[in-house]
C-alpha cells in the first residue's frame, strides 16, 4: 500500500510538472520574432559552415562518419563551450557486413540550468536527427536525410545559447532559483547514428543507435524527480527529411498535438510578419493546425522516435508526408536542397525552442550575433 501511494504521488507530481511546463510556455513578442536568426549562408550547400562539411557519405564505421562527428563536437567545443558533450557508443552486426561488429556512435549535447540540482530534476526538451547516411547506393549523400536537419539543430543550439545564459544569470541574480518547479528546464540535442537499414528495413536492421540509446537511458537510474534519463525527456522532437521545398508536415500524434500547434503558430506568426522567405502554396509547412482529436489514426512513420515512443516518451515527429522526391536516391544531395526552406525551418524551430525555454526578453539583437554577422556586414560593404 505504501509503495502504491508513493507511485501515485510520483505520477501526480509528474502530471503537475507537465501542467506547469505547459503553462510556462511563453509566446515570443513580435519584436523577439524579428530577432530570430536565419543562419544566413551557413546552410549553403557548398560553402555553408554548418552544412557543407557534412554533405559527404556518412556510413557508420567509415571515415565520413567520423568526420561528421568531429564537425559536431568541434562546433560545440569552439562555439558553445557551456554545452556538456556525451558520447553513446554501441556495436552491432548488420545483415550487410557479416560477423563484423559495426560501431554506432550517438552524440548527445545538453545545457541544464547551472545551479545545483539532482540530475533527475531537469526535464529536457530533446531535439534529435540522425547523421548516418545510407549504405547503398554507394556515394549516397543524404542531404535531407539527414545532414540538413543536423545542421538545423546546430543552428538552433547556437541561436538560443546566449539567451539561455542571460535568462539563467538573471534568475540567479534575482534569487528566483529553486522557488518553483518550472525552472528546471534543460535543452538536449542528439545526433543519432545508424538510423538507416543496411539491406531492408526490419526491426533489427534499422534504428541501431536510437534503439541502443533508449535501452540504455531506460535502465540508467538517477537521483531526482525523474528516475531515468529517459523520463527526463519532456518532449522528443525528431527532425527528418527536411530541406526540400514545399514540405507538408502532418501532426502524427494526438498526445503531442498541443506542441505541434505551438510550432504551427510560430510558423503562422513568422509568415504574418513577413519574416520567412518562402511562400508555400496552397498550405504552410505545418498543415495540421486544425486537426481534431478524432482525426488521429494509429499510423505513423517508422523512425528514430520509435524506441522512445514504445517506452512512453512524448514525441513530435517533423517529417514530411509525402517524402521528398529525392528520398533514397542519388539526387538527395546539396544541389537539390531548397536553402530558403532550410532558413525558414531554422527560424520556426528556433522560435519553438525559445518559447519552450521561456526566453522572451532575452534574445540578443541580430547585430550582436558574433562572427556570423561580421562576415555578413563585410559582404554587404563590398556590394
Ligand atoms: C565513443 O566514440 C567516440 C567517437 O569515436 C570516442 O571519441 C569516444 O572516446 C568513445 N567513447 C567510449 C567510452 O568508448
Ligand atoms: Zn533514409
Amino acid at each position: 500500500m505504501l509503495s502504491f501511494r508513493l507511485i501515485q504521488s510520483r505520477v501526480l507530481l509528474q502530471l503537475l510538472l507537465a501542467a506547469t511546463a505547459a503553462l510556462a510556455y511563453t509566446r515570443l513578442s513580435d519584436a523577439s520574432l524579428a530577432r530570430v536568426p536565419s543562419g544566413d549562408d551557413d546552410f549553403d550547400a557548398t560553402s555553408g559552415k554548418l552544412l557543407a562539411p557534412i554533405l559527404i557519405p556518412r556510413v557508420p564505421g567509415t571515415p565520413g562518419s567520423e568526420k561528421a562527428r568531429r564537425h559536431f563536437a568541434d562546433f560545440f567545443a569552439a562555439q558553445l563551450p557551456r554545452w556538456i558533450v556525451e558520447w553513446h557508443n554501441s556495436t552491432s552486426v548488420t545483415p550487410a557486413t557479416g560477423d563484423e561488429e559495426v560501431p554506432f556512435v550517438n552524440l548527445v549535447v545538453r545545457r541544464d540550468p547551472p545551479w545545483a540540482v539532482a540530475e533527475g530534476d531537469v526535464a529536457r526538451l530533446t531535439l534529435a536527427a540522425h547523421y548516418d547516411s545510407l549504405y547503398r547506393p554507394e556515394g549516397f549523400i543524404g542531404a535531407v536525410d539527414s545532414a540538413a536537419p543536423c545542421a538545423l539543430l546546430m543552428h538552433v543550439a547556437r541561436s538560443v545559447d546566449r539567451a539561455l545564459t542571460s535568462k539563467w544569470d538573471a534568475m540567479l541574480a534575482n534569487g528566483e532559483v529553486g522557488g518553483g518547479l518550472e525552472e528546471e528546464k534543460g535543452l538536449q540535442i542528439i545526433f543519432i547514428d545508424g538510423e538507416e537499414a543496411w539491406v531492408e528495413w526490419t526491426d533489427s536492421d534499422s534504428l541501431y543507435g536510437s534503439r541502443a540509446l533508449a535501452e540504455k537511458w531506460e535502465s540508467t537510474s538517477q537521483e531526482g524527480i525523474h528516475s531515468t534519463p529517459l523520463q527526463s525527456i519532456s518532449l522528443f522532437m525528431l527532425l527528418d527529411l527536411l530541406g526540400a521545398a514545399e514540405p507538408r508536415i502532418p501532426s502524427y500524434f494526438g498526445k503531442t498535438h498541443w506542441a505541434y500547434q505551438h510550432l504551427a503558430a510560430a510558423e503562422d506568426r513568422l509568415r504574418g510578419l513577413s519574416i520567412l522567405e518562402t511562400r508555400p502554396e496552397p498550405h504552410p509547412f505545418l498543415v495540421d493546425n486544425q486537426k481534431r482529436s478524432y482525426e488521429f489514426t494509429r499510423g505513423f512513420v517508422q523512425d528514430d522516435h520509435v524506441p522512445f515512443l514504445e517506452r512512453g516518451v512524448d514525441v513530435l515527429h517533423l517529417i514530411p508526408t509525402p517524402f521528398p522526391a529525392v528520398w533514397h536516391t542519388m539526387d538527395d544531395d546539396g544541389a537539390h536542397l531548397d536553402i530558403p526552406t532550410l532558413r525558414d525551418w531554422a527560424k520556426i524551430i528556433t522560435v519553438f525552442v525559445a518559447e519552450w525555454m521561456d526566453l522572451e526578453g532575452f534574445l540578443p539583437p541580430l547585430q550582436q550575433d558574433g562572427e556570423k554577422t561580421d562576415t555578413r556586414h563585410s559582404k554587404k560593404d563590398e556590394l
